[in-house]
């Protein structure tokens, strides 16, 4: 290991904030985070920062859909993602967003430096649009039957009947998926990027290895034929930054995502006191790692080396792709129940089991990693239940109840000592190079190493020989020392269950260079089951729980047979639902609102206080007719500053305009300011 440590920032691609983080996505958290936490142990100063991608038309029709603002959604989106990636033990440096200050400060800095050295230039295009809801519209947002095979219900890219790919003014019978209308073409101006001018950057660029030569190939056959414009702007309304001297343009979201890495950065340094410049100038001597999937490879290798070189910035030192989840050898689907939510394996198993199978399974390559759930528990509960975590709970029993927790001063033999630390050079090796499956098979050899040597001491019989219990000492000593190097080697892999082995052992935040010094004359704590075998029925368990899912979610498409009747919201947990406080209350008094034909202003009594609040329902009901009435409020909601005044909570009422209103109240006996529930 070389003795000044390196300055590495590394990156994971950003989530969509439209989604949850399933387990396919959890393939590249967990090989980043490998990596990082690797790099820490080994004293290096590794910064792994990532975010929520939170612009674009899916986002902003999301935010629609469900009757929030863009912002409230991609906030409650950012916590989610936060959470399942922390339970995950994804341990970011920082997780920010790309719709914040700092990325509109780079995405304008890097487009006007872009623009003055003469790498944008405008042109009109054509593109399908919707009338009603006067808006362009992605390709993803038209659907059709396919030119080639007849299909309907097809995106406007390509037909998951026959394969065939096309543009969406190809396919036939055309509707928006916003608005069930018929697209029709219309001009615009848009903005482009000319990628072409950095052909010979490029070209240079991926001769000089910093992407895999899978990878390199690829782009290379698109350099061959030739590199287009790029179009990196979109029509209002877009969800997104407006284009500086463009009104009504927006950046398209794959302009600004990949800035979102150095906006996330830049978050950090601010927080932490660091220096941006010295990482992200162009002569930079840290190095820059972006960990993704092989299906955005072309932004990264491409579009994104350009931008940063064009606006003066630092190139990537390197762009790891992976390929994709596959689960019991296919596709992850809805309906088989594979295609499991993060917060749905959470709630059925370890993730240090899914941790340690990627683990075993990842490569430098980018073919795709199966997750065969057979295989799954039996790797699992061989490996670290049955070879890792044996080796101390064979040992630690003896230490902790024959010799007072004390470990021997000074053992017989070093030798599996010894040659732990010997192997742990190519294992660090494999680390580096992403081979994560080579070294975990490595570990598990020294493992099998540990366990045969205390199968052969045997000291379940020598602790029955009074003249022999040192032995037993000695060889316990041994083996836990082994196991206290086999976590450090596992620990980037595992950090649950190396900070628990570590409070087992009693020592501090274990490190790479602790490897040989092992634990002499050392008090260790009780032992306590490090980690439990996977049951298949955990996984039945689980694959059911996503099932449902499906079942809720189909439930809620298709909605109720009386089409005038909402469908069912989605499914909430009960703690969702005590949040909320119901009371009765008394309306004291209602009257309308002057300027306004829908709202009455009533004061309703929950109780010895009296609330104001602004109902919708002025064309349900004469005024006169409420005073005196019993009905139901939500009297924890935040107050909301109206036009006309601030309404404290909220009446409940059936219905809608259309159907007309029904105020809800209580049996007789019910007093205001009871709880409702
Ligand atoms: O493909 C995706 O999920 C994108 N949200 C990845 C963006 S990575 C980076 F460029 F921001
Ligand atoms: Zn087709």
């Amino acid at each position: 290991m070389s003795s000044k440590p390196r300055q590495i920032v590394v990156t994971s691609a950003l989530p969509y904030a439209n989604g949850p983080i399933h387990i396919g996505h959890m393939l590249e958290y967990v090989q980043t985070d490998i990596w990082v936490r690797f790099q820490k142990l080994r004293g290096h100063e590794c910064i792994y920062v990532c975010a929520d991608d939170a612009h674009g038309t899916p986002i902003m029709l999301r935010a629609q859909a469900e009757g929030v603002t863009p912002e409230e959604l991609i906030e409650r989106m950012h916590a989610e993602h936060l959470r399942d990636f922390t339970d995950f033990g994804v341990a970011f440096d920082n997780y920010y967003s790309t719709h914040s200050e700092e990325n509109r400060y780079f995405a304008e800095y890097i487009y006007t430096q872009l623009r003055e050295a003469g790498h944008i230039r405008t042109r009109v295009i054509s593109q399908a649009y919707d009338p009603k809801a006067e808006m362009f519209l992605p390709d993803r947002f038209i659907k059709g039957d396919c030119p080639n095979c007849g299909a309907g219900g097809q995106y406007g890219d390509n037909c998951e009947n026959c394969g065939a790919t096309y543009a969406p003014t190809d396919l036939k019978n055309p509707v928006s998926v916003v608005s069930g209308e018929t697209p029709i073409e219309k001009d615009s101006e848009q903005y482009f990027f000319k990628l072409e001018d950095f052909e010979g950057m490029l070209k240079d660029w991926f001769a000089a290895g910093h992407v895999q030569t899978e990878i390199a190939n690829k782009m290379n056959e698109w350099l061959e034929e030739g590199l287009q414009d790029w179009d990196i702007s979109r029509n209002a309304p877009y969800w997104g930054f407006e284009i500086p001297d463009a009104p009504g343009k927006y950046f398209y979201v794959w302009l600004d995502a990949p800035i979102g890495y150095m906006a996330s950065f830049k978050n950090w340094c601010e927080a932490t006191g660091h220096d941006f410049d010295h990482y992200w100038k162009r002569d930079s001597e840290a190095e820059l790692y972006h960990f993704i999937g092989k299906d955005i490879a072309r932004f990264h290798t491409m579009f994104w080396p350009a931008m940063l070189h064009g606006a003066g910035f630092r190139k990537p030192s390197a762009v790891y792709c992976h390929g994709f989840l596959t689960v019991d050898g296919q596709k992850m689907s809805k309906s088989r129940g594979t295609f499991v939510m993060a917060r749905t394996y959470l709630e059925h198993l370890n993730p240090e089991y899914l941790r340690y199978y990627f683990a075993a399974k990842l490569g430098p390559g980018i073919d795709d990693i199966d997750l065969n759930l057979e295989d799954f528990t039996t790797r699992v509960n061989a490996d670290l239940v049955g070879k890792l975590v044996n080796i101390a709970s064979r040992c630690a029993g003896f230490i902790n109840k024959r010799f007072d927790g004390k470990l021997a001063d000074e053992p017989s033999s070093d030798d599996l000592s010894r040659q732990n630390v010997k192997a742990a050079d190519a294992i660090a090796d494999y680390y580096e190079n992403r081979e994560f499956g080579k070294a975990m098979r490595d570990i598990m050899a020294l493992a099998d190493k540990a366990n045969q040597y205390i199968d052969e001491k045997q000291p379940w019989v020598t602790i029955k020989d009074a003249q022999r219990q040192h032995e037993v000492q000695d060889v316990c000593s041994i083996g836990l020392n082994c196991f206290r190097q086999l976590v450090i080697l596992l620990k980037p892999v595992l950090p649950q269950l190396a900070a628990q082995a570590e409070e087992f052992l009693n020592v501090s935040d274990l490190q790479w260079a602790d490897l040989g010094n092992d634990l002499l004359d050392h008090e260790i704590n009780r032992f306590k089951p490090l980690m439990t075998r996977i049951e298949p029925v955990f996984i039945e368990r689980m694959i059911e729980a996503t099932k449902a899912d499906l079942a809720s979610e189909q439930k809620i498409q298709q909605g109720p047979a009386d089409p005038s009747i909402e469908p069912i919201a989605p499914e909430i947990k009960y703690d969702d639902f005590a949040k909320l406080d119901f009371r009765v209350a008394r309306i004291v008094a209602a009257k309308r609102v002057e300027k306004s034909d829908k709202l009455l202003q009533l004061t309703l009594d929950i109780g010895g206080e009296n609330r104001n609040v602004f109902a919708g329902i002025a064309g349900a009901y004469d005024p006169a007719d409420l005073e005196g009435r019993l009905t139901v409020m939500v009297a924890n909601l935040a107050p909301r500053k109206m036009r006309f005044g601030v309404s404290e909570g909220m009446v409940l009422a059936a219905g809608d305009d259309e159907a007309g209103l029904y105020l809800l109240n209580p049996d007789t006996g019910a007093k205001p300011g009871m709880r409702v529930r």
